[in-house]
């Protein structure tokens, strides 16, 4: 089978990759390389012994996709390409609304007149919004967003919807993230932020690695056990799996399917780091300060509709995520 993957030098897709290619898949990757270094396709390399076919393009170039997919008998797309920094979105709305809407419609267009009409996307727990409970079940009404970010997520499953009514060759797949953590085993590829990190775990290692002098814990005021925020943190190479699973799914069924891809499982601000620093021996120094805003207090998954109809389940523990994302901290502490 033939799998072409958008976004696939980031953090999750170049997982997915390499889940992909142990599984003797032909992958195809485009990437930009917007916020992604090369370096990330020599390390899948190195990690699987397989090789890969890699195109540096803009989804958003007709012409160029429209050409991989008249070289390629491609059976199904994985589409991770997309900004996701929440803070930039909010500063910066149309480059949010302009390339994860432009690209995405170009790859669907491209997609429909080369009768390739099978697509898992990259959707996001932040699509349950701020009024949902506890845990989020696929069946909850979404359509509010707190940041653009979250927006361009939420369109882009009601575009992807609407296709799929209007033609039932379509076949869907969204999955909805929890908080990917962790590494591959072998430390060679992670998450590699450019700039100031802006989420919990790619923060906290700078800080552990002293590139920064301490994390900042965004609020103690929540209702939670402890005061801080409580999230579902899942191991990025599990939920890597989790698009082998749906591959699967999606070639089988026709319509669109939605699944979370949690552990169902909420840790703390302070749950992380008081694991992570028994996991790996470091004292990480923090300050409490203020809320984030758009932060909402507790998500979690109710994973068992993934867990049933995709047969697939994450069970590594928090312990190991933390150990993972230093593994791979510590091995490049510069990143790629
Ligand atoms: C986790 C917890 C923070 C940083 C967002 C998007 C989501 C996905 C992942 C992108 C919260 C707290 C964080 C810090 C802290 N998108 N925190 N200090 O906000 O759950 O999800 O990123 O790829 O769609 O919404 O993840 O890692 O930013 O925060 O105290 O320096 O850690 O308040 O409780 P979040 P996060």
């Amino acid at each position: 089978m033939t799998v072409l993957v958008t976004g696939g030098a980031g953090y999750i897709g170049s997982h997915t990759v390499i889940e992909l290619l142990n599984d003797n898949q032909e992958v195809i990757v485009v990437d930009n390389f917007s916020n992604s270094k090369p370096e990330v396709l020599n390390r899948i390399q190195m990690i699987t012994g397989k090789q890969l076919i890699f195109y540096e393009k803009n989804i958003e170039d007709r012409m160029a996709m429209d050409k991989i997919f008249k070289q390629h008998a491609i059976d199904i797309v994985i589409h991770f390409a997309g900004y996701k920094a929440v803070g930039e979105s909010v500063t910066q709305p149309l480059k949010y609304y302009h390339n994860n809407l432009s690209g995405t419609i170009v790859l669907l267009e491209v997609m429909q007149e080369n009768q390739v009409k099978n697509i898992i996307f990259s959707s996001s727990a932040t699509v349950y919004g701020e009024t949902n409970r506890v845990p989020f079940k696929e069946t909850m009404t979404t359509g509010e967003a707190s940041n653009p970010y979250g927006y361009t997520k939420l369109v882009l499953e009601k575009i992807l919807q609407d296709l799929s009514q209007s033609d039932p060759d379509w076949s869907v797949t969204l999955l909805r993230y929890f908080n990917p953590l962790g590494a591959h085993e072998s430390g060679l590829i992670g998450e590699d932020p450019q700039g100031i990190p802006n989420n919990l775990m790619p923060y906290l290692t700078q800080v552990a690695i002293g590139k920064r002098p301490k994390l900042l814990v965004f609020g103690k005021d929540y209702p939670t056990h402890d005061g801080t925020g409580v999230r579902d943190y899942i191991h990025v190479v599990e939920l890597a799996q989790g698009h082998q699973k749906a591959i699967k799914h999606n070639l089988e069924h026709q319509g669109v399917a939605i699944f979370n891809l949690g552990t169902g499982h909420g840790y703390s601000v302070l749950d992380i780091i008081k694991t992570f620093e028994k996991a790996n021996q470091v004292t990480i120094p923090y300050e409490i300060i203020d809320r984030r805003p758009g932060d909402i207090a507790i998500a979690y998954a109710d994973p068992s509709k993934a867990n049933e109809e995709l047969d697939w389940e994450a069970f590594k523990d928090l312990y190991t995520m933390c150990q993972d994302s230093w593994h791979w901290q510590k091995k490049n502490p510069d990143g790629f």
